[in-house]
């Protein structure tokens, strides 16, 4: 198996949505230059959603357009619907991702539909994007748990993760919204999409609210998966999803996986300063022990 992990850097996205505090453009372009240097190669940049649900990322066709694109370096960007794909398209995304959960309160919650018509509306952005060779992935919210049900039973999880996939998602990312998971739970529901989906188009996105994350993230390293999404700073929360906190932290696991012998091609100490930065702008302490540890005199 090999000693590669990718990291799907989400702060700029995942990290920012809920934010009070609206940041200007050029802080979010200043982040995404800089986590551009350190050596990530997949940076999900903005989300092409309603400005009225997510105020916070108004401004993503500015912000898009305004980035460093670093050669060897993806710039995903999230899309609800159709509208989204092409105002995305328009601002120059190359690839993008479709959004939809295990459980149908939060799916309603936070895209104002069931699953099953979630589904419906990726289904005209998997063909134009198919045309175009405009790569997407899929997430699956709540996993591991939902705000509003619960528990999720295993097979729900599995069954939205396999429509996206036989969809034409060529990854699909498994995430733990409000961050209630364990990590046999963790490892026990990527197993089981597993049985269905190849491993290398697994990742797992695991929020820390009850700091589970980075324990998750090692039994779900040692079933196999090799793409782990997080956020610097820990950064992050779903603004529909009540109680959910910030994503693991970027700097956190990539200390992690290199204290195990395993290689990302990331620069620790400058995403380290990255989130130093983001804690700074956001006038808000960082959520990363490494950061803290590194930082703290
Ligand atoms: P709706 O109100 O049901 O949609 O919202 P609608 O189709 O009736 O449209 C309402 C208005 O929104 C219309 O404008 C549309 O034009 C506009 P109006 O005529 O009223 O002026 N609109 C759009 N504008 C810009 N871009 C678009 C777009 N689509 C419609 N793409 C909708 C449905 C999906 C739009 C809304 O619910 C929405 O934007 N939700 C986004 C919620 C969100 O971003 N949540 C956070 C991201 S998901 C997450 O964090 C989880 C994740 O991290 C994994 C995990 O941790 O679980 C990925
Ligand atoms: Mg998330």
């Amino acid at each position: 198996m090999t000693n590669e992990v990718r990291i799907v850097e989400v702060s700029p996205r995942d990290g920012l949505q809920n934010e009070k505090t609206l940041l200007p453009p050029d802080i979010k372009i200043a982040l995404i230059d800089r986590l551009s240097a350190t050596g990530l190669r997949t940076i999900e940049t903005t989300s092409f959603v309603s400005a009225r649900w997510v105020p916070q990322l108004a401004d993503a066709a500015e912000v898009f357009r305004s980035i460093r694109k670093v050669p060897g370096v993806t710039y995903p960007v999230l899309v609800p619907n159709e509208q989204g794909y092409r105002i995305a398209r328009q601002a120059g995304a190359n690839e993008v991702s479709v959004f939809t959960a295990a459980s149908e309160a939060f799916n309603r919650a936070n895209i104002n539909a069931s699953i099953a018509e979630s589904l419906e509306r990726f289904q005209p952005v998997l063909e134009e994007a198919k045309a175009e060779g405009v790569k997407v992935r899929g997430y699956v919210s709540t996993a591991l748990g939902c705000p509003y049900q619960g528990e999720v039973p295993i097979a729900d999880v599995v069954s939205v993760a396999r429509r996206l996939y036989d969809m034409g998602c060529y990854e699909v990312s498994v995430a733990d919204t409000i961050g209630v998971g364990t990590p046999a739970k963790a490892r026990a529901v990527l197993h089981a999409v597993s049985q269905e989906i190849p491993m290398h188009a697994l990742a797992v996105h695991f929020h820390d609210t009850y700091g589970q994350a980075l324990a998750n993230i090692l039994a779900c390293l040692e079933e196999g998966v090799r793409v782990v999404d997080s956020a610097v700073s820990g950064t992050g929360g779903c603004p529909y999803a009540k109680g959910a906190s910030g994503n693991v932290a970027s700097e956190d696991v990539v200390y992690m996986l290199h204290g195990m012998g395993m290689q990302t091609g990331i620069n620790l100490d400058m995403l380290v300063a990255t989130g130093a930065w983001l804690s700074g702008q956001l006038n808000k302490p960082t959520a990363s022990r490494v950061t803290k540890a590194r930082t703290t005199t």
